[in-house]
């Protein structure tokens, strides 16, 4: 079976049970300060699953794309990759426990609509207790009806407990395996399958969230207004077991993709890691990122570099083959194609160029800590070379200073990812309409060229990237603050209405240009009626009820991004 027939068929069983099919968010969070990417298809719907109406139901079912780079390392395995397709399927407060297992257990079985895998092949786990949530018999007792009892394990909240962060929806969760070993393994025990899963004989291919706790800090407070079921079946892993192969490059998501990177390198391994992370690469620029040394632009600049180390010549004929197998898919790819080839050529260039430096420093025996630091030389590189030339080198030393530094990175992330999943403390509330209200006084000092690239809220600044040639003067950013404030002494109303697409369109709201939106989307506009509305943005909020609400707007900074985007740093005191 195609990925296209997998999407297709998981999308449609879902469709004929009630659930609207919502596009995939991009893979940069809109409001969320606390992750870089998207890593999970729940993470764009926090606010549903903590409560808000979704304009589109209670039953709702997409294809997410995702990031997850905490396992960058494991890539080149037989199932690691750093982006991924999620297959979820949501209940906000509608059904729960029994009919998410029972379609589950239809879809993946059933061979007419379904994916025919053999029920005899399916293990399954569930949440066996602990001090927060009780032992989840209840799964328990509904996975009894599809499968015999001794293939379903009780396993601890390691690994069948799930949530997106420190902060937010969680819960107890079900997993589902598959056996991809040609004899089958049959009925085995608890720690046979542990063994089994260790040597990748068996795949999770599915996970049934039971949401219904919420977190705070690391720890469990208390339980959602709703029960919720959030699920994720990644696309890659489907496709390998459907398409009977033991590893996801074999799929037809890689069929093209792969021999690309094959011309590349001989080792198989640095082609597996090229296919990825140039997969990865492609998705990210096509959703507005840009290669930079922080935040997301940092991540993509190590993807690329991580493969253009591996690769013995130009990786464009792999971004090519990226764009083509997706495109028509995801059409953001094919628009912003010339500039997706452009970044990844520009950031290839420069690293062969600083590699280069960095082999004549090693010549001249420069420390190879220095050499990773600021040349981005890998030690492994560095040993190699060392030993060509017959040089010892001080491999403790070495690893002594890369630890300190690891540990140094590791803090900056934690301080990242630490707040919550969406933000919605009251500050970063007020910095989210303030947003709203600064892009439209962009757009009236600088034109309508100005287009959000991308936005960035925490409870101490708001940031915000448009897209603009230039430098803006001392009189431009005077003036953009004084209409905001001037918005904000006028103490206007925020209110949200929910419409049809195409009426939501001619409002005249901003949006992304070219973005997949639903059938049914919120407008939050700022003024007395839609109409005449100061500002009205597509947005899932929340907002403040009134400009008032804010305090006084301060631009701290303006700066360049990347050629034709701007940044903007600014306070509310
Ligand atoms: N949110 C769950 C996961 O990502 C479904 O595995």
């Amino acid at each position: 079976m195609t990925s296209e027939e997998i999407r297709k068929r998981f999308l449609e069983f879902f469709k004929e049970r009630g659930h609207a099919i919502i596009p995939s968010a991009p893979l940069v969070p809109e409001n969320d300060p606390s992750v870089l990417f998207t890593t999970a298809g729940m993470q764009p719907l926090v606010p549903y699953l903590l409560g808000e109406p979704h304009p589109a139901g209670k039953r709702l079912v997409d294809v997410q794309k995702c990031v997850r780079t905490q396992d960058i390392d494991e890539v080149g395995d037989n199932t690691h990759d750093t982006f991924f397709e999620m297959l979820g399927n949501w209940s906000l407060g509608d059904y729960f426990k029994e009919e998410a297992i029972k379609w589950s257990f239809e879809l993946l079985t059933d061979k007419e609509n379904g994916f025919g895998l053999d029920p005899k092949r399916l293990y399954i786990t569930v949440f066996e207790g602990d001090e927060n949530a009780p032992r989840d018999t209840e799964a328990f007792e509904i996975w009894k009806k599809y499968v015999p009892e001794n293939r379903i394990y009780f396993m601890s909240a390691e690994s069948n407990w799930w949530s997106a962060s420190e902060s937010g929806p969680c819960g107890p969760d079900t997993e589902m395996f598959y056996d991809i070993t040609p004899e089958g393994l049959g009925d085995i025990s608890k720690e046979e399958y542990l063994k089994a899963d260790d040597e990748q004989k068996v795949v999770e291919i599915w996970n049934d969230v039971f949401m219904e706790y919420v977190k705070k800090d690391g720890k469990v407070v208390g339980k959602l207004a709703n029960k919720n079921v959030d699920t994720g079946a990644g696309l890659e892993r489907l496709a390998m077991v459907l398409q009977k192969k033991n590893n996801i490059f074999e799929t037809d998501l890689f069929e093209t993709i792969w021999p690309a990177a094959k011309q590349l390198t001989e080792d198989n391994r640095s082609a597996r890691i090229i296919s990825d992370h140039i997969r990865t690469a492609v998705f990210m620029i096509g959703d507005g990122v840009i290669p930079s040394n922080t935040d997301q632009g940092y991540i993509l600049r190590r993807l690329i570099r991580r493969a253009v180390r591996r690769s013995s010549s130009t990786l464009l004929p792999v971004v090519k083959a990226v764009i083509q197998k997706y495109a028509s898919i995801y059409p953001e790819l094919e628009n912003e194609s010339e500039l997706i080839e452009q970044e990844i050529q520009t950031e290839e260039d420069k690293f062969r160029k600083t590699l280069d430096a960095g082999l004549k420093q090693f010549e001249k025996g420069e420390d190879p800590f220095i050499l990773f630091t600021s040349y981005g030389f890998p030690f492994e590189l560095t040993k190699e070379l060392a030993k060509e030339k017959g040089i010892e080198l001080d491999e403790k030393t070495f690893q002594e200073k890369f630890k300190a530094h690891q540990d140094l990175s590791r803090a900056g992330a934690e301080q990242k990812f630490k707040g919550g999943l969406a933000d919605t403390s009251e500050q970063s509330v007020r910095y989210h309409t303030a947003t709203h209200l600064l892009h439209q006084a962009l757009r009236e000092v600088l034109g309508d060229e100005v287009q959000q690239k991308g936005s960035n809220i925490t409870p101490e600044r708001l940031r915000f990237d448009f897209t603009f040639p230039r430098k803006m003067t001392e009189e431009e950013k005077e003036e953009v603050e004084k209409i905001v404030n001037s918005k904000i002494n006028e103490a206007l109303p925020v209110n949200k209405v929910v419409l049809p697409k195409d009426e939501a369109e001619r409002t005249g709201a901003l949006h992304f240009f070219g973005e997949k939106y639903p059938d049914q989307v919120s407008i939050y506009y700022i003024g007395e009626d839609l109409e005449h509305a100061y500002s009205k943005e597509f947005c899932g909020g929340p907002h403040t009820s009134n400009t008032s609400e804010l305090g006084t707007f301060r631009i701290l900074k303006e700066e360049a991004v990347s050629a034709g985007v701007r940044r903007i740093k600014a306070v509310l005191e």
